[in-house]
């Protein structure tokens, strides 16, 4: 939800803050803005929509500075407007902010600023932070002490960028939303996600919890917010190479990261026996297990709640982070909370990382991003290798968090290699599943779908999760209504909602209850439903049919793929933009 970019060394910042932003669209798109210090002023330009097609050199040849910060938005508080998007300034204008999170005492601090004469331009949370800042400076010595006791009277979360008219240095830090600085040549970033300034840097300080980071003359220096003491950090290197993070002659992120999938599930099974034991030592010694995670990735925690079942006869109740405040206080000691994310950074699995820490319970993180506040706050993570994921809708991450879950439920029985080689056939399927005549296949299909008003799917046992995760991508980027549901649940409800040529899909594995998904394809053939089968074998009652190799209870981590791509054409289909659905972003710092 929104991110934020900053720059300063001794170039000219706007180019780097511009690709930057273009960068971190996924986190928001509903409008944009910049801004730079100059010797006695703040100049800065803002703009509703999507930065995507702005270009600095033709739209704004005039706008640079060698200090910058820049926002794109995901509107919370306040309407998509110029007024309402960032930068946000003092009244004087000599101090700009931009924030990525929630100020949630931004209404008492607004009146009291106001009853002190303050003037407010938008009807946003940010502005208060520029103008609180405004008036600490009048009674604090320097700009730190100012910014560290604005920093403790904010409540909520954020992640900062600020810069003041005329001097020579940047500000950023952060509490409950992500902020990464890059370190180049003299030169310095701030950025919410590593893609953001990866193309300058890669060497990164992770900024931890309540942390500031004050640039200026060439040096960085973090300080605890609470203190104010200077802290010790410690400097990564990015290991993603930037062409991860380009669309690579693709048209769109989302084609370019389904077509990675085969190389991100070698990746993933990279992991050796020795970073699995602690992970399979958890699990062995767990009470209770539950797998929490929202969204795409809350579906790879179910396909893996069904995989230990299955496998190894391992209870992990699956349950979506946004629920789980309602569950958390019942944990225990010696409970284990499996969490999976993408971006490490969702808020409501942060949340659920802190109440199971309250009882005493251990937190395991299938994670995608190094050093991301979920690896940092959990007990034991595995990195799941997908690479940066650029398109709002999850596909390579989801693959991975599927792969790594078979890792872990094979290093539980004591068959890592195994597993290797079962993975490397799957990855050959996916990479069959995405060869161009499938890819045509499926575009052709993709046409019909696209005049539809609903789809369904139907999945049972491991194929459970790919029913519901088909139709969250169908639904993400065609805006058609599609829903999953488990084939045992067909009778108790949706099986009204079947009509004459509503498409269904319906996946099969090779798994004991393939016969009785192929009778819920019959009992929705009957009542006129066209079926899509998606299964190790054709059946008469697949009107169409696409084969997915059995690999066992792996075969689902290769048929999603077939999914994923009819989202993706029948979005091309519809005229949209598969990187950004309408009102989602890719990572939800908000709870
Ligand atoms: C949002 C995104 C989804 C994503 C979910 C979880 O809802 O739109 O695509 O699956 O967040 O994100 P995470 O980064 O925790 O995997």
């Amino acid at each position: 939800m929104c991110g934020i970019v900053g720059y300063i060394g001794k170039g000219d910042g706007a180019p780097a803050v511009i690709d930057g932003l273009k960068r971190l669209e996924y986190r928001g798109y509903d409008s944009w803005g910049i801004a730079v210090s100059e010797s006695d002023k703040i100049k800065f330009h803002k703009q509703v929509g999507k930065i995507g097609g702005f270009e600095l050199k033709r739209d704004l040849p005039d706008f640079g500075g060698s200090i910058c910060i820049g926002h794109t938005r995901w509107a919370t508080h306040g309407g998509v407007t110029e007024k309402n998007s960032h930068p946000h300034f003092s009244c004087d204008k000599k101090i700009a902010v931009v924030h990525n999170g929630i100020v949630e005492n931004y209404q008492e601090l607004r009146k009291e600023l106001e009853s002190k004469g303050h003037k407010f331009v938008s009807q946003t949370d940010t502005e208060v932070i520029a103008h609180l800042l405004e008036e600490n400076l009048k009674h604090k010595k320097s700009k730190k002490d100012a910014v560290l006791k604005t920093l403790r009277e904010i409540e909520g979360s954020y992640a900062l960028g600020i810069i003041f008219a005329g001097e020579e240095i940047l500000f950023g830090a952060r509490k409950g939303s992500p902020l990464v600085l890059g370190v180049g040549k003299q030169e310095f970033y701030l950025g919410s996600d590593v893609p953001a300034f990866l193309k300058h840097t890669n060497k990164v300080v992770f900024l931890d919890e309540f942390q500031m980071v004050e640039i200026s003359g060439g040096n960085y220096e973090v300080s605890d917010v609470n203190s104010g003491k200077a802290a010790k950090v410690k400097e990564t290197k990015i290991e993603w190479d930037l062409d991860e993070a380009e669309k690579g002659g693709h048209p769109h992120f989302m084609i370019k990261e389904m077509l990675e999938q085969p190389t991100v599930i070698e990746k993933t099974i990279s992991i050796s026996e020795e970073e699995l034991s602690p992970a399979v030592k958890m699990i062995e010694k767990a009470k209770n297990i539950y797998v929490v995670a929202c969204g795409t990735a809350l579906h790879a925690g179910i396909y893996g709640s069904y995989l230990f079942a299955l496998e190894n006869g391992v209870m992990m109740q699956p349950i979506s982070a946004g629920e789980f405040p309602h569950f958390g206080s019942l944990l225990k000691k010696g409970d284990l909370v499996i969490t999976v994310s993408q971006s490490g950074e969702t808020a409501d699995v942060l949340e659920a990382v802190k109440s199971a820490h309250k009882s005493g319970a251990k937190v395991l993180a299938l994670v995608n991003v190094m050093g991301s506040s979920l690896m940092r706050a959990a007990d034991y993570s595995l990195l799941t290798k997908a690479g940066p994921e650029i398109c709002v809708l999850s596909t390579k991450a989801y693959v991975s968090q599927q792969a790594m879950f078979a890792m872990l439920s094979g290093a539980l029985k004591g068959k890592v290699s195994a597993t290797k080689k079962l993975l490397l056939k799957v990855k050959d399927d996916v990479s069959s599943i995405l060869s161009e005549s499938s890819r045509k296949n499926i575009a052709k299909m993709a046409k019909k779908l696209a005049k539809v008003d609903n789809i369904y799917a139907l999945g049972r046992g491991i194929n459970y999760s790919n029913a519901l995760e088909s139709c969250l991508k169908i639904k993400e980027v065609s805006y058609i209504h599609a829903e999953g549901f488990g084939g045992g649940d067909l009778k108790h409800g949706p099986i009204a909602l079947i009509e004459k040529d509503v498409p269904v899909l319906v996946f099969a594995a090779n798994d004991g209850v393939d016969k009785e998904i192929v009778s819920n394809a019959m009992e929705v053939k009957a009542r006129g439903a066209e079926v899509i089968g998606i299964s190790y074998q054709n059946n008469e009652v697949f009107e169409q049919y696409l084969p997915a190799n059995d690999h066992g209870l792996l075969t689902p981590i290769a048929s999603i793929v077939y999914s994923q791509l009819m989202a993706y054409y029948i979005a091309l289909e519809k005229n949209l933009d598969p990187d950004k659905p309408r009102n989602l972003a890719k990572s939800v710092t908000v709870k």
